[in-house]
């Protein structure tokens, strides 16, 4: 083989590698959306964890700045505690603690996926980032419904979110 030949055929082996990755949402959807959906729920009463729009609305309240809240997911991810949890008390009460997803997911694709989830969600169209309390602070699933136990929950957490939003 002449050596030109050889360098593009490395080259195109290098190429295929890193497109052959896998794009961080089909991680999340092959590792997390099974938990977690990544639209507004239809079928609240079957729903086993937050669905994404939900958790990442309070991950960013509690930490704005991405390599923060990047950096709390791929903790949280491996080591979920109740201390860690971020502004869900109910939702804890409700789910149970996440089990750790250590032995599932690599710190590298962790890593993706958590930079992938702060950038899309919660979508744009989403609302509740703002100061004031809106309908979606209150409705900590995203599930379009408040129930008496989420609006509890929000009164109870107010001091929590405004200080940690303003670090
Ligand atoms: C077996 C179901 C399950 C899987 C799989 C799962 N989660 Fe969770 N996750 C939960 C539950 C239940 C909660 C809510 C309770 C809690 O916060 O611990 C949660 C909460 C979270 C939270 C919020 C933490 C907080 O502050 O309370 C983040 C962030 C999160 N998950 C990320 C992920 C990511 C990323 C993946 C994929 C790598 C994933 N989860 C896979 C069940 C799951």
């Amino acid at each position: 083989m002449k050596k030109s030949t050889l360098i593009a055929a490395t080259l195109v082996g290098l190429a295929t590698t890193v497109f052959a990755s896998p794009s961080a949402e089909s991680i999340f959807d092959s590792k997390c959306a099974m938990c977690h959906l990544k639209t507004r729920p239809t079928d609240r009463a079957n729903m086993i964890a937050p669905p994404l729009m939900g958790v990442m609305r309070h991950v960013k309240m509690a930490y704005p700045k991405k390599d923060e809240a990047v950096k709390f997911i791929v903790d949280y991810v491996q080591n979920p505690s109740k201390d860690k949890a971020v502004c869900m008390p109910q939702k804890i009460a409700r789910f149970g603690i996440m089990p750790s997803q250590k032995s599932n997911i690599s710190e590298k694709e962790l890593q993706k996926v958590s930079e992938w989830m702060f950038d899309n969600y919660p979508p744009a169209n989403f609302g509740g980032m703002r100061n004031r309390p809106s309908f979606t602070m209150f409705d900590a699933n995203g599930d379009g419904v408040i129930t008496q136990e989420e609006f509890n929950a929000f009164r109870g957490k107010k001091r929590c979110c405004a200080k940690g939003a303003k670090r």
